[in-house]
């Protein structure tokens, strides 16, 4: 083979030949241009050697099969006919493999994504490892493109329409157990005997064997999208739900759906040319630059400490967890589901204990359910949960989080507890989301040992942790803290010790906001609704029932102290605190809920406030001032240093609350609309409504040097 290829192949006694693609200098294979000829190149030798029966395809990295297309290389294209044109030429190289004369079988371990799973359908068998690394996917529209190398047609005809589109619409991800129910991969196995396997099959196939796969689904499946009529169904349901959850904002599912079903109605060939149409156009718009700048600064911050020259984390392998409640007993089920590590709950009576330990256990049980975990898996993790209202086993624990009551004296008399009964080196975090962690250390004997690790509700779904070292916390801790959120699963940005941090510091001036609007005579629903437009998953009212009005009153007084006027809370919530309409938890906020679904906007809550429906500003007003005070504020934040970098921001904001990520976070949106727009309008509004509006010196600077947050 030419040397520095990417694939390379030797031959079996069985006339089975067997290819190795490994990337050199890279830690994931991925299918760029060169790799494209190299392929090309090797499957033209395979088919006119007349030595070579059947081909068996592996990866060369220990834990990646193929990560899709170099997506560095289809960002650099300028234009949607390039796009298009590379989007055809690997449809016609997998064409090609899918017609070679030689069959192929694949063995798959490792991330097997977009352009990697459409090759892998391309290929005559599937085997996949059983192993949890081991995960399928078409997450191209989460990249704003859809499947271009004819995952749009592949997938449907192997598995079904409907099971197709769950996948692709989504952007999905899959374990290689539910890639092979769904009938996505041919045979499950041990990471020990993929090989064999795989060199079986492919023997097989050399001796004119064909796998048999009956109709996806069976009769059902049929009933259900196999036959004309139930596919219009089919599709007209998933149109519905994709606007539904897009409201327009994001193109890639449409364009996917349009090109699953012209393939299904047009035949193949006309499928796969609407389908690299859709991949030219998509892959020059704005949303997919947005959603790809997402991607690589997420996996820039996989890497990413915090601090300069972090030294390696603490591995923990033993967590403590102090106060057995909603938050508590989240971080105990999740650091269990995503860690395996052993955890123990400490609250101050066993019948806390017991609920918080059920209440972890949940979120065990629910892995279990949704088949994320075996039976076995699901007995072994259970078992590493365990409670006391003693801080019995602390003294091997490596990290302890404490999710107590938000009192200042409360959370340091813990502290004094924790440092009683703990290693020396332990790590002690607070998941307080108001208090300041340096005033927490003040009454710490290893103050170096502390720092905040700021979780969001619900823990186990929420993929955002906020680390905040104070002046004194020692870099491993930060590392310790990083490393471990990590584990947990989530995205970790490191952020100053400043009140709200950063997430309560952008938020807090939005929903404050939107209180004003309504005192001014906007309704609830209306709010809320224009700000699902344009793009958030709910609006701010129903955030603050999400949040819990007691929790937001406490976080705005915190914020009133610390930066005055602009944050003054508004008059009219602190009655919903007094009257108990706390929000979603207590069953009854701005809006009603019964068993567990929020249901109407609770109209007594007007009164209550002092406000009367009457339509208030313009909608475009509305969301101006919504918008522009967040990003003011978000603003500020970056000049503070609140977060590292414009990156750590806008990820935060996207993951923490779910700021438009087709917007590309608040400082990209404000860099899009341009400082000196926001801070002329900012003037405008401040004019009109108060000083809360005046714009900040960042935007005022950045507005006189035609500056940007992200260059
Ligand atoms: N293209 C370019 N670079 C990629 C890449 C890709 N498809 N996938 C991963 N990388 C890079 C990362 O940017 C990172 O680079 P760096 O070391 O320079 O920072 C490096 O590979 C390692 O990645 P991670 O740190 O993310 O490694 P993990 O082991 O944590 O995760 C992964 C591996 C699960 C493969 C993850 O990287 C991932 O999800 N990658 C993207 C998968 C994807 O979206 N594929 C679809 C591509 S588009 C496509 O295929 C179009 C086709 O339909 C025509």
């Amino acid at each position: 083979m030419a040397p520095g290829a990417a694939l390379t192949w030797e031959l079996a006694d069985d006339g089975v030949a067997v290819v190795t693609f490994d990337l050199k200098n890279e830690p994931v294979n991925k299918i760029s241009a060169a790799v494209k000829q190299d392929l090309l190149a090797t499957f033209e030798a395979l088919e006119h050697d007349t030595a070579v029966r059947a081909v068996a395809f592996f990866s060369g990295k220990p834990e990646n099969f193929i990560a899709g297309a170099d997506i560095e290389e289809f960002v650099r294209l300028t234009t949607a006919a390039e796009a298009e044109r590379l989007s055809a030429e690997g449809q016609e190289l997998l064409g090609r493999v899918a017609r070679s004369p030689k069959p192929l079988a694949v063995g798959i371990h490792g991330a097997c994504l977009g352009g990697g799973l459409e090759f892998a359908l391309a290929c005559g068998y599937r085997v996949a490892s059983d192993h949890p690394r081991t995960q399928l996917g078409l997450p191209e529209v989460q990249l704003g493109i859809l499947p271009g190398a004819g995952g749009c047609q592949r997938l449907p005809r192997l598995i079904g329409a409907r099971a197709a589109l769950d996948i692709i619409l989504a952007g999905k991800v899959e374990s290689a157990r539910k890639a092979f129910r769904l009938g996505i991969v041919d045979e499950l196995v041990h990471p020990a005997i993929l090989r064999d396997v795989t060199m079986a099959a492919a023997q097989r196939m050399a001796g004119g064997w064909r796998p048999r796969r009956k109709r996806p689904g069976g009769f059902r499946g049929w009933l259900l999208d196999g036959n004309p009529l139930g596919r219009r169904l089919v599709f007209r349901a998933a149109r519905k739900q994709v606007l539904g959850q897009t409201h327009g904002n994001y193109p890639a599912p449409l364009a996917a759906l349009e090109a699953v079903e012209h393939g299904l109605r047009h035949g193949m060939t006309a499928g796969l040319k609407r389908e690299a149409q859709l991949f030219g156009q998509l892959a020059v718009t704005d949303v997919s630059r947005k959603l790809v700048q997402i991607f690589f600064a997420t996996t820039a911050l996989k890497k990413d400490f915090g601090i300069p020259n972090p030294p390696p984390p603490t591995v923990v392998s033993r967590l403590g967890v102090v106060g057995a409640g909603f938050m508590g007993s989240g971080i105990a089920g999740t650091a269990i589901a995503q860690a395996a590590v052993d955890v123990r709950i400490k609250d101050a009576d066993l019948p806390r204990v017991a609920k918080g330990l059920a209440a972890a256990r949940e979120i065990l049980d629910d892995r279990l359910k949704r088949r994320r975990i075996t039976p076995y898996e699901h007995a072994r993790l259970i078992a590493l949960l365990s409670g006391s209202d003693h801080y019995t086993g602390f003294g091997r624990a490596e990290l302890v989080i404490e999710a107590v009551f938000e009192d200042l004296q409360v959370k340091q008399q813990v502290l004094h507890e924790v440092e009683t009964v703990t290693a020396p080196d332990a790590v002690f975090a607070s998941n307080t989301s108001t208090i300041l962690i340096h005033r927490i250390a003040e009454a710490a004997s290893r103050p170096e040992q502390v720092i905040g690790m700021h979780f969001f509700s619900p823990v186990a779904r929420m993929p955002l942790l906020e680390v905040i070292p104070s002046g004194r916390t020692a870099p491993q801790v930060v590392s310790t803290a990083v490393g471990f959120g990590r584990r947990m699963g989530k995205t970790a940005i490191v952020v100053k010790d400043s009140p709200g941090f950063w997430i309560n510091r952008i938020l807090t001036p939005y929903m404050n906001e939107a209180g004003h609007l309504l005192v001014e005579g906007v309704a609830i629903e209306e709010i809320d609704r224009l700000m699902v437009e344009f793009g958030f998953p709910v609006g701010p009212i129903t955030l603050m029932d999400e949040v819990g009005m007691d929790v937001g009153e406490k976080v705005v007084g915190v914020m009133h102290e610390a930066f005055g006027e602009r944050f003054a809370p508004v008059p009219a919530f602190a009655g919903m605190v007094k009257s108990g309409r706390l929000g979603r938890k207590v069953g009854k906020g701005f809006y009603q809920y019964a068993g567990g679904k929020k249901r109407s906007v609770d109209s007594a809550v007007y009164e209550l406030i002092g406000a009367h429906p009457n339509g208030g500003p313009r909608p475009a007003e509305i969301i101006q001032r919504l918008v522009l005070v967040m990003l003011n504020e978000a603003a500020r934040g970056v000049g503070e240093g609140i977060v590292r970098s414009p990156r750590d921001g806008d990820v935060g904001a996207i993951f923490g609350f779910g700021f438009p990520a087709f917007r590309g976070g608040p400082l990209r949106h404000a860099d899009d609309l341009g400082a000196a727009r926001i801070v002329s309008e900012l003037e405008r509004l401040a004019e009109r409504y108060g000083a809360r509006f005046a714009p900040c010196d960042v935007l005022r600077e950045q507005a006189q040097r035609n500056a940007k947050f992200h260059p």
